[in-house]
């Protein structure tokens, strides 16, 4: 069992969370978009000790000024002005060194166990590349003598491509390392809003006695993007928005809403409870899957004011495809807390922004006194946002001010945006976050084995009963909130999605 996030007390910066990183994929779009900026963020801020070492590995011939010159092009590109300072720029680049390595033959591996040798700090092997040569990479460590008791590894989704693939990928990290030492990412839970999910759900007595069915009617979690396919459309079109979103990003905030309160903050703990909830999610079967699931793709619209391609006129597109770049359910977590509270889930690429929140929203009052015109009125609501602007609000009930109001009623929101509440730290990026916790060894912010693999049993049902019934995506336009169909889908259960962006 890992440390408890609880006992975190320790100064961070302290020399125990020094490690050497090997980053494979150094040179790839994450390495150089999120892990060297957050890596940068975190030595900035005296959280990275003096001595941690970081060596990027890639296939490209390179040596150590050029790899450094890479990264500090990149970093120059994404950090803010006032983010940017010489003597942090110049620390922080000076730790890198450089390998060209093939990372599926074993040759050239040994450079590996040479970089290492003599090392006191633990090694953090990040494997920033496809995961089907996860296995490879492990193998090649740990033949080549690279790896010992304390070395974890970290994987990006997505593992695999279905429970089966999924499965064999698990297999191969896990004959070299055991699951204590295997970090998966979901960057959704480096969110600071999804952290505070834990603290609000658990720390407010307010909210832990009225979280279930018996107090909430139903939840919503939105996950919209304004971008397309960025240059991506390969590796979209394989895997579609339920692989790329729902099968993780969005079904962790559903365990996270929905789980029971972990006996305590260790990672097992909370993860215990995660599996739970996706064990209990309901199967879409016969008539649900054409009533409660919406698949859509885009069709060219506007974004921001401008003319965008549709699904199948992106660069290198099939034109044939049927790949949903849009998704909108209804499902439900089939248990005493929730059982009859409906989840709806929607995930989409070109919406018209990029919002990523969750609505939790409460049962009217028993017994109703106020103007009966005004019974339609929305009870409470808890809007937890996560993107853009990281927030949470509570929409409560309030006169109306004026006299000549009377007992008039108005939904207002208490307001708390992080940015405001707390003005003078900085939100850190996802990744900050998720690469602290591994410096520290925690894994309550990573997603175990069994979480991945329900999920995608969870996912395949759906899946396979798509390709039974071969229905085509409906179209919506870019720009848009997706197809008319997952707005009548909550309608008809006499409900709107959430809209006050
Ligand atoms: C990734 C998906 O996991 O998450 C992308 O593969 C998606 O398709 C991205 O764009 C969204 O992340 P965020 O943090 O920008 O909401």
């Amino acid at each position: 069992m890992s440390p408890s996030p609880a006992s975190q007390g320790a100064p961070l910066g302290d020399l125990q969370n020094a490690i050497d990183l090997a980053l494979f994929g150094a040179l790839g779009d994450l390495a150089m978009r999120k892990l060297f900026p957050a890596l940068y963020h975190l030595d900035r801020e005296g959280l990275m000790p003096e001595s941690t070492r970081i060596l990027g590995l890639a296939r490209h011939e390179h040596d150590v000024a050029e790899f450094r010159q890479l990264v500090n092009s990149a970093l120059q590109k994404r950090l803010k002005k006032d983010e940017q300072d010489k003597e942090s720029l110049t620390r922080f680049l000076n730790r890198l060194d450089y390998l060209k390595l093939d990372f599926t033959s074993f040759e050239g591996f040994d450079a590996v166990r040479q970089w290492r040798e003599g090392s006191p700090r633990p090694m953090v092997v990040y494997l920033s590349v496809g995961a089907k040569i996860y296995g490879d990479i492990c193998r090649n460590l740990q033949a080549s003598g690279s790896l010992d008791d304390a070395t974890r590894v970290v994987v990006e989704k997505p593992i695999g491509f279905d429970l089966a693939s999924s499965e064999e990928i698990n297999d191969a990290i896990g004959d070299v390392f055991p699951e204590s030492r295997i970090y998966r990412i979901d960057h959704y839970l480096g969110k600071e809003t999804v952290q505070n999910l834990i603290a609000l759900r658990f720390a407010n007595p307010l909210f832990g006695t009225q979280w279930n069915q018996n107090h909430i009617s139903h939840v919503e979690i939105t996950v919209a993007e304004k971008v397309g396919i960025e240059g991506r459309w390969g590796y979209f079109d394989e895997a579609g928005q339920l692989r790329d979103m729902v099968q993780n990003h969005l079904l962790q905030l559903l365990c996270l809403i929905a789980m029971d309160p972990p006996s305590n903050l260790d990672a097992d703990a909370i993860r215990d409870e995660k599996v739970k909830v996706l064990k209990a999610l309901k199967p879409f079967t016969g008539e649900a899957l054409g009533r409660d699931v919406v698949r859509g793709q885009y069709m060219a619209g506007t974004s921001d004011g401008q003319q965008v391609p549709g699904y199948l006129e992106e660069e290198g597109a099939n034109t044939e495809s049927q790949t949903e770049t849009f998704v909108a359910m209804k499902t439900e977590v089939a248990n005493w807390r929730w059982a009859g509270v409906p989840f709806y889930l929607r995930t989409g690429k070109r919406m018209p922004e990029k919002l990523s929140q969750i609505v939790i929203h409460f049962r009217q009052q028993p017994h109703y006194i106020f103007d009966p015109d005004q019974r339609g009125i929305a009870a409470n609501k808890l809007i937890i946002r996560l993107q853009p602007e990281e927030g949470i609000a509570l929409q409560v009930l309030t006169k109306d001010s004026g006299l000549d109001k009377g007992m008039r009623l108005r939904p207002g929101p208490l307001h708390l945006d992080f940015n405001n509440a707390f003005p003078k730290s900085r939100i850190p990026d996802a990744y900050e976050r998720l690469l602290l916790e591994v410096m520290k060894g925690q894994q309550y912010l990573f997603v175990r084995r069994d979480e991945v693999e329900h999920a995608w049993r969870w996912c395949d049902q759906l899946i396979d009963g798509w390709n039974a019934r071969e229905t085509p995506p409906r179209r919506y336009p870019a720009g848009s909130w997706g197809p008319v169909a997952s707005i009548a889908m909550i309608t008809q259960d006499g409900r709107s999605w959430y809209e006050d962006y």
